[in-house]
């Protein structure tokens, strides 16, 4: 059976294309019901729209606390009976509830290699601190911002010369490969969190994630 994701966005939603892309090839075993946006006139918007995708806004600026916001999102997200939600660069601090009421099926895609650098401006501080490479997880959502346990990471090198937005580009080619990879993996029901642990076909996966190299 198709898996029904929901995708949360904030912005220009590539990763949300590449997770769309990947939906309408063969056998993929997901499907995009519905995409969120807590910011109007995004580009991720026209993409959903371009793809026929259900999509809505719900602006955090029409409620009054955070806790507020995110029980209308639970609410707003309820109504696609999703298998599994998708954050993809969607910029919002998640209320406990919110990450109870999903857990185990919640991911998120983080630009760093987690447990490096947690929160914003990633590539600008893999930079600062003289870091020879960086990289992108996607990682099952739980209560600590950006701690849950990771499942994939991808890296990439970091040059001299580089500037924040030349690692922004370079991750987003890595994101789009990783992020579907993951997603099939959920709807084939191949990974899973299991207490802090993402497990694997069975096997709990070390802290970076499946070992790539
Ligand atoms: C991505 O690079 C993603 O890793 C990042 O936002 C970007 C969204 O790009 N997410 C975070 O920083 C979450 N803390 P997109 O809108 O083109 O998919």
């Amino acid at each position: 059976m198709t898996s029904r994701i929901v995708v949360l966005i904030s912005g220009s939603g590539s990763n949300l294309q590449a997770i769309i892309d990947a939906c309408n090839t063969d056998d993929y075993p997901g499907q995009v019901v519905g995409v969120i946006s807590n910011k109007p006139d995004v580009l991720g918007l026209t993409r959903a729209e371009n793809a026929q995708i259900s999509n809505q806004v719900l602006s955090h600026k029409e409620f009054e606390s955070r806790e507020s916001y995110d029980l209308a999102l639970i609410s707003a997200i309820d109504q696609y009976k999703p298998d599994l939600v998708v954050l993809a660069g969607f910029m919002r601090i998640l209320t406990p509830a919110f990450v109870q009421h999903f857990s185990g099926k919640l991911l998120n895609i983080h630009p760093s290699l987690l447990p490096k650098y947690q929160g914003l401006n990633t590539h600008q501080r893999a930079i600062d601190s003289g870091d020879k490479e960086h990289g992108v997880s996607v990682h099952f959502v739980t209560e600590e911002l950006d701690g849950g346990p990771v499942i994939l990471q991808a890296k990439v090198p970091i040059f001299p010369e580089d500037t924040a937005d030349d690692l922004a580009s370079r991750i987003h080619v890595q994101e789009h490969k990783i992020y579907p990879l993951v997603v099939n993996w959920f709807c084939s029901n191949r990974i899973i969190m299991s207490g802090d642990k993402a497990v694997l076909d069975g096997v709990s996966l070390p802290i970076s994630g499946y070992a790539s190299e």
